[in-house]
């Protein structure tokens, strides 16, 4: 089993949080990969079409993890461009989360999920469980831990 954890990240906490995941699952002796999605231009305002200089193939997993920023009460644009570039999530098992700034309920996470959610639907997958870490929260360390701990669970 192949596990990909497929990361956006313009400020470097998406990718924190994905790097210990990626350390928990491979002390539990899993094959686990972090490949980021970087586009030419990372400006939040970039229009579509989004040309990427890395886009992950996801082909390879067995189990996909989807993780990005939250920008603008959604989805970081640049992600959700990319989720609509890649091929079939059939047959795979998928896994997000998302990280924003403030651990209100109205900014932005649920939604995010939710626009990943429908993104990995219509390339024929479905999102198993999803998970949101609030940055200035003072539980930031209790989410991620979580995160990790029901993804090692689920795996
Ligand atoms: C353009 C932009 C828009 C943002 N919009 C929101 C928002 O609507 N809600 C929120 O809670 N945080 C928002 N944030 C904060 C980021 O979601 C948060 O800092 C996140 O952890 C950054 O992830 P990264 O370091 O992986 O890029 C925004 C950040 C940027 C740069």
């Amino acid at each position: 089993m192949k596990i990909g954890i497929i990361v956006f990240s313009k400020t470097n906490n998406t990718f924190s949080v994905a790097k210990r995941l990626r350390d928990a699952l491979a002390d539990k002796g899993l094959e686990v990969e972090i490949e980021q999605v970087i586009p030419e231009d990372d400006a939040p305002g970039v229009k579509p079409p989004i040309v990427f200089t890395n886009k992950p193939d996801v082909s390879p997993y067995d189990v996909v993890i989807f993780a990005s920023p939250v920008w603008a009460f959604s989805l970081a644009g640049v992600m959700a461009e990319y989720l609509e570039q890649i091929s079939s999530l059939q047959g795979k098992r998928v896994f997000s989360f998302v990280t924003k700034q403030l651990a209100s309920k109205i900014t932005g996470g649920n939604k995010a999920n939710r626009q990943i959610k429908s993104a990995v639907a219509v390339k024929d997958g479905t999102v198993e469980k999803s998970f949101i870490v609030s940055w200035k929260n003072k539980k930031r360390e209790q989410e991620i831990e979580g995160l990790i701990a029901e993804i090692l669970k689920a795996v």
